[in-house]
């Protein structure tokens, strides 16, 4: 089959690779009708994250048609059934699989003394993302070899086209979790820094959730615009000061609710010169991540306020300043999606027509024009927010 192998730093190919089989009897197989491209791809694409090995294929958001199951599965799914893959692979039965907290899932991550060295626990395996969450087959290819594939999954209906579901994967819940782990109240002003793709799903689920105001923060003009349109304040970081926006827009108090859409590479500007640091930094190896949004998350932030974290960190972070996030009592929420504890309710929103997420998707193309979609939505050429890839 056609896939979309990793080979190095900045270098994806479309391979033609072996088809997966069913290894475990709780495994299926599906072919994929449609794959996205994810920031975090980019942090694998520009080798930030360690756990890549040339051959790995790429990939966590993807859905498709059920071709074979194994003879574990259960009867929770059989030929022919549509579904969307949560890019957590979950168990279903662990402690923590018990208590919704899937994306630490205790069971399902193969390579779990790799990340016990790492992070000290391991957590859930992970489709397409690095030896540290398992090493597992990533979804932008033909075909998907889905393990636990009883719990791993979410069933969806026919009817609705792909465009509208595929996002359920990942980028729907990950705003949605980050917007619902604020704590929304009426009277909130809830800042989200970063409108990619994320940052446009947070500012959609703050809104529905109940906030009172939605600020968005970015450079790009387009994703700008799209924010608005979906009804947040904008500001511009490269023409605006951030936190003097902020405190205008807030009457001077703040924002209650702060949500990192960025992660681990914030923009290198010279007009923020931590940025040119950790850059610098990153380049020798002392620091894995760029937190500047974190660092201006924790100065903004009103105090007793909440700051939620969907964007993704590799490793350590310099500089943050602990004493403003200490004496400001503030709170800090993370985390890899827990999917499928968001999906059945994201799912008949979607249904209701309460949300289309496919508003995002600003590039269709097949499978093999991957490698070139890579640098595309990387580089934010041609106005490109979302890719979807078509096997
Ligand atoms: N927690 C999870 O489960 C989960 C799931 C999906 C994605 N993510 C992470 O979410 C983050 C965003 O993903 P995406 O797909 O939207 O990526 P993206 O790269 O398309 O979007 C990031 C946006 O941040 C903007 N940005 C950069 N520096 C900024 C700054 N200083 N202030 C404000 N905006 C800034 C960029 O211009 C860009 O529009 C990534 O780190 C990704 O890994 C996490
Ligand atoms: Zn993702
Ligand atoms: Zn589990």
């Amino acid at each position: 089959m056609k896939a979309l192998v990793w080979h190095g730093k900045e270098d994806i190919r479309c391979d033609t690779v072996t088809d997966p089989e069913i290894q475990d009897p709780r495994d299926a197989i599906i072919k994929v009708t449609s794959c996205a491209i994810c920031g975090s791809d980019l942090h694998l694409f520009h080798n930030f994250i360690p756990g890549m090995l040339p051959g790995d294929i790429m990939g966590h958001e993807t859905m498709g048609e059920v071709v074979e199951v194994g003879s574990g599965v259960d009867g929770k799914l059989k030929k022919g059934d549509r579904i969307v893959v949560p890019f957590t692979i979950i168990c279903g039965e662990c402690d923590q699989c018990k208590r919704g907290n899937f994306s630490v899932c205790e069971t399902t991550n193969r390579k779990r003394h790799l990340a016990d060295k790492a992070f000290g626990h391991a957590t859930a395996g992970l489709f397409g993302y690095t030896h540290l969450t398992g090493g597992y087959p990533g979804g932008q290819a033909e075909y998907l070899r889905v393990p636990y594939a009883d719990a791993t999954h979410i069933k969806v209906p026919a009817g609705i086209p792909d465009e509208q579901l595929l996002f359920l994967s990942d980028i729907f819940p990950t705003g949605w979790q980050a917007a619902a782990q604020c704590d929304i109240e009426p009277t909130d002003t809830v800042a989200i820094w970063g409108c990619g793709p994320v940052g446009q799903m947070a500012i959609r689920s703050a809104i529905l959730l109940g906030a009172n105001q939605v600020i968005a923060i970015d450079c790009l003009p387009e994703r700008l615009s799209m924010a608005e349109a979906g009804g947040a304040t904008v500001i511009n970081f490269e023409t605006e000061s951030v936190v003097e926006r902020l405190q205008e827009l807030t009457d001077g108090r703040g924002p209650e609710k702060c949500i990192d859409c960025v992660g681990m590479e914030s923009h290198v500007m010279p007009s923020l010169p931590d940025t040119l640091l950790d850059r610098a930094k990153q380049m020798v190896m002392v620091e894995s991540d760029r937190p500047h949004v974190l660092r201006e998350m924790i100065y903004v932030c009103r105090p007793g306020g909440i700051i939620s974290v969907p964007g993704v960190y590799s490793g350590l972070s310099d500089m943050l300043p602990m004493g403003a996030f200490m004496n400001k009592g503030l709170t800090m929420r993370t985390g890899q999606t827990h999917v499928n504890r968001w999906t059945d309710d994201l799912l008949r929103r979607i249904e209701e027509g309460e949300i289309d997420p496919s508003f995002v998707i600003t590039h269709t193309v097949p499978l093999e024009q991957g490698p070139e979609m890579y640098q595309v939505f990387r580089d934010k050429r041609d106005s490109c927010v979302k890719v979807v890839l078509k096997p």
